[in-house]
């Protein structure tokens, strides 16, 4: 009998063999705790079987530095986890997309001890160069990627992304293909909720993904398949493929509104201990991220730090599990002075790092990191205290800084509120708005949804311009990204927005534009005809971009097919020599 690994096929086999009508509901059921598939799968090696579902992904630019990552998905993967023996690989870095010019490879393995991930600290590499990489395994290539490396003169213009809150049962990653589109990124910042712990259920009605698991994470194994779930994803494969990404993670790469000791949606009575699932969650994170890890699990240090020649230096915070502390219920609390959101260490890290950019003098410093600095609500009282209003002694000490330094160019990246705002920074906005110490530009979410409906989004924008005399301008309608152009004499920021996340088919088109310079950080909004003309030009270049092939390729397996069956060393070699 010829035997294929589809669902179909193997639901079939089981009735006839069994002889007993079950559903499907019943079979999937059933066929999770089945000894008799798990051996009929792991004796059956199939030649149908690619080792790369979850891409590959590149991360943590250095100037001389990059870190890549994969995962080598074993034979028995998928209804079962089971330990297994290593899985040997190669990978390869060059300077041309069709990897003839080799500048470094090498090979290793990986094992179930870290899920079968693969992740290397590239190091001897050029500044401010393209390079492309693939792994090779079970005789079979990756898809190829692409990275930047970090300047190291002060490049004339830098253009970054940064994005946030891809919750995958909410909807298609369009974002990510936008991003993905784009060929004149030098790297994408994404500012946590890469995943989403929760179950998901009442989205994925609506949009028709689902979470795997489906039940929420809250084990080792839970955060593993999750992370899967969102790399098996072919937008999310396109980005990391095209980009490095600079990552840092929020509360719901482990569960909602977290802090160091605790998070709003964990309980102990029913979820254990959550010091257990914290370091699960972070394992797992660093097992599947192509982040270059810092600390452990028990204690993450995530912070770091990116130098682009004198044009920018880049610090990304966590305001979640480095140093946050409880949230606080009454006001006396919540404004004791010694009261912190990054912890001591942290906090100290930063004022260092500001300072020596400013000396050094470094035209832009811009902070990447979660939760929304400006003050959020009527003067004096907060709308919600999980954002730095949570932590105001926390937040003076950090203005009182900017301030007393003599900070200029100074900026903060926000992700964590599914909705686009730019705001300048004031010590207190509601008195005094002269002399602005920086600014805040917010990014929409990947998919997770802000406010809905198109009238009340309108409504609810129109509202709070009347309520925050320090808001530039907010939308709460729309899922997007926001793009950074940076030179040495003005910084500009574009909204760019996907008209869907229910279709895999969108549009995207800049809603909103504005531009700052280093020594007075007021926000002035481009003209809607410059809006306009910014959407026109970036459609002109996607057309020119489907004439081009230089790196806009189709998935390996479909243009690579080699069947199963390891190359030898000097195959590998030759393979490298002779191009692919
Ligand atoms: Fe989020």
């Amino acid at each position: 009998m010829r035997v294929a690994l589809t669902g179909e096929a193997v639901i079939k086999m089981t009735f006839r063999e069994s002889g007993m009508p079950l559903s499907r509901r019943e079979f999937l059921i059933d066929s999770l705790a089945s000894s008799t598939l798990l051996n009929w799968r792991a004796q059956r090696p199939s030649r149908s079987h690619y080792p790369f579902q979850h891409g590959v992904a590149s991360g943590d630019p250095l100037h001389d530095g990059i870190i890549l990552w994969t995962r080598i998905t074993p034979i028995n993967d998928g209804l079962s986890r089971v330990a297994s023996t290593p899985l040997s690989y190669h990978w390869v870095v060059a300077t041309d997309a069709a990897l003839t010019q080799v500048v470094a490879n090498g090979e290793s393995h990986t094992t179930a001890e870290r899920d079968f991930t693969v992740k290397h600290d590239i190091r001897a590499l050029l500044p401010g160069r393209d390079y492309y990489y693939a792994f090779y395994a079970q005789g079979q290539w990756s898809d190829t990627g692409h990275f930047k490396t970090l300047p190291e003169v002060s490049p004339e213009r830098l253009r970054l992304a940064f994005t946030s809150c891809s919750n995958f049962a909410a909807g298609y990653f369009n974002v990510y293909r936008d991003i993905a589109e784009r060929r004149d990124l030098d790297a994408v910042l994404h500012l946590g909720d890469y995943i989403y712990e929760y179950a998901s259920l009442d989205e994925s009605l609506v949009s028709g993904r689902v979470h795997e698991p489906m039940a929420e994470a809250v084990t080792l194994a839970d955060y593993r398949a999750r992370h899967a779930c969102y790399k098996a994803d072919r937008d999310s494969q396109a980005m990391h493929r095209q980009h490095a990404l600079i990552a840092i993670w929020d509360d719901h790469e482990v569960a909602n509104n977290a802090w160091q000791g605790g998070a709003a949606n964990h309980q102990d009575a029913t979820q254990g201990v959550w010091s257990e699932r914290l370091q699960a969650a972070v394992q797992a994170y660093y097992e599947w991220m192509p982040v270059r890890e810092s600390g452990n699990a028990d204690a993450p240090e995530m912070y770091r730090g990116y130098r682009f020649g004198q044009l920018l230096d880049l610090s990304m915070l966590d305001t979640r599990l480095a140093g946050r502390e409880a949230p606080e219920a009454d006001y006396v609390s919540r404004h004791a002075p010694e009261r912190t959101l990054l912890g001591e260490a942290q906090e100290n890290w930063l004022s260092e790092r500001l300072v020596q950019a400013q000396d050094e003098g470094v035209t832009w410093k811009l902070l990447g990191q979660q939760v929304m600095m400006a003050q959020f609500g009527f003067h004096q009282q907060p709308f919600n205290y999980d954002q730095w209003d949570g932590y105001p002694a926390a937040r003076q000490r950090l203005f009182d800084l900017v301030e007393q330094q003599g900070i200029t160019g100074w900026g903060v990246l926000t992700g964590d509120i599914h909705s686009s705002w730019a705001m300048t920074l004031h010590h207190d906005p509601f008195v005094d708005r002269s002399s602005p110490l920086g600014f805040e530009l917010v990014t929409p979410a990947v998919t997770s949804e802000g406010i809905g409906n198109a009238a009340t989004a309108t409504l609810a924008a129109a509202s709070l311009s009347s309520v925050l005399p320090h808001l530039n301008f907010v939308d709460f309608y729309y899922r997007g990204y926001v793009v950074l152009d940076i030179t040495e004499q003005r910084l500009q920021a574009e909204w760019w927005v996907v008209d869907t996340v229910l279709s895999p088919r969108y549009s995207s088109a800049c809603l909103r534009a504005l531009t700052t310079q280093p020594l007075s950080p007021e926000l002035v909004l481009l003209s809607d005809a410059e809006v306009a003309e910014l959407t026109n030009h970036r459609h002109q270049e996607l057309a020119n971009n489907h004439g081009d092939h230089k790196f806009s390729q189709p998935l390996a397996f479909l243009r690579d097919w080699r069947g199963a069956g390891a190359l030898t060393q000097s195959e590998f070699s030759s393979a490298l020599i002779s191009g692919r």
